[in-house]
């Protein structure tokens, strides 16, 4: 079996159990899973910040996963986001999630490999956090993000700790998941590949790094009313003769 569908198979059984990392409801564990899950965390807060330059931005959320953080980014200021996953039973989750948060309108979950849906649309940023790990070769799948944003590409990956990647190999393993490591090294190498040039790798709760790799012109916040209130410094033109 590819590591594609190892990976859908096993998020398709696994759904429910991820979601409930995310759940506030259970205080003891969310708490617990803040302090032993932090990179999870972090990833968010610090893709939320690279947006906050943004406005009225829409997004594309690879690897959706259940929602959670796609209904995240529609708080940070977007103004829809679209969540594509390949495990229909996560989509189950993050339709049921946005409707419970009352944002169904501003999101649309559909199901297919990120790497080649034909998305009749590009994004101002594509997001993929969690995905990463699961991907041998992640070239592909950072060119075809490129290729589908207008501002910014924002992608998790994580690094081998010996204790923590260990762990972690051996719990996927037991699972039949593939997970897989990116060393800085690797990932500089990762995005010659996939022709990103102009790009941050972000430390990420000490278990990876954020890659943020602007692309094309970047609409920042504010900056069209700027331009609205600045008076013109270009000569008026010239009546017709
Ligand atoms: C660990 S979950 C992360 C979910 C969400 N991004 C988050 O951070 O909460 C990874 C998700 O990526 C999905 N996935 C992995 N590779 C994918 C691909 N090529 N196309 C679509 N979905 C993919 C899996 O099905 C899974 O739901």
């Amino acid at each position: 079996m590819r590591d594609s569908e190892r990976t859908r198979v096993y998020f398709e059984r696994a759904a429910f159990s991820f979601d409930s990392l995310y759940k506030e409801e259970d205080r003891f564990l969310y708490y617990v899973n803040r302090v032993f899950r932090r990179a999870l965390y972090d990833r968010v807060r610090l893709t939320v910040d690279e947006m906050t330059e943004l406005s009225d931005f829409t997004v594309l959320d690879v690897g959706c996963g259940s929602g959670r953080n796609s209904v995240i980014f529609l708080g940070a200021g977007a103004r829809h986001v679209v969540g594509i996953d390949f495990a229909e039973s996560m989509l189950g989750l993050a339709k049921q999630y946005s409707a419970a948060k009352g944002v169904a309108s501003k999101c649309d979950f559909v199901l297919g490999d990120a790497v080649t849906y034909p998305f009749a649309q590009k994004f101002d940023i594509t997001v993929a956090l969690g995905v990463f790990d699961y991907i041998r070769e992640p070239a592909a799948l950072l060119r075809r993000m490129a290729s589908l944003a207008r501002h910014k590409v924002i992608a998790a990956f994580p690094t081998y700790t010996l204790i923590r990647g260990t762990q972690r190999k051996v719990r996927y393993w037991v699972k039949g998941c593939p997970v897989y490591f990116h060393s800085p090294k690797r990932l500089r190498a990762v995005c010659r590949e996939a022709g990103l040039e102009d790009y941050r790798l972000v430390p990420c709760g000490g278990a990876g790094y954020l890659l943020v790799a602007p692309v094309g012109d970047r609409l920042l916040r504010g900056a069209e009313d700027l331009l609205r209130s600045r008076p013109s410094t270009l000569p008026p033109p010239k009546a017709a003769q």
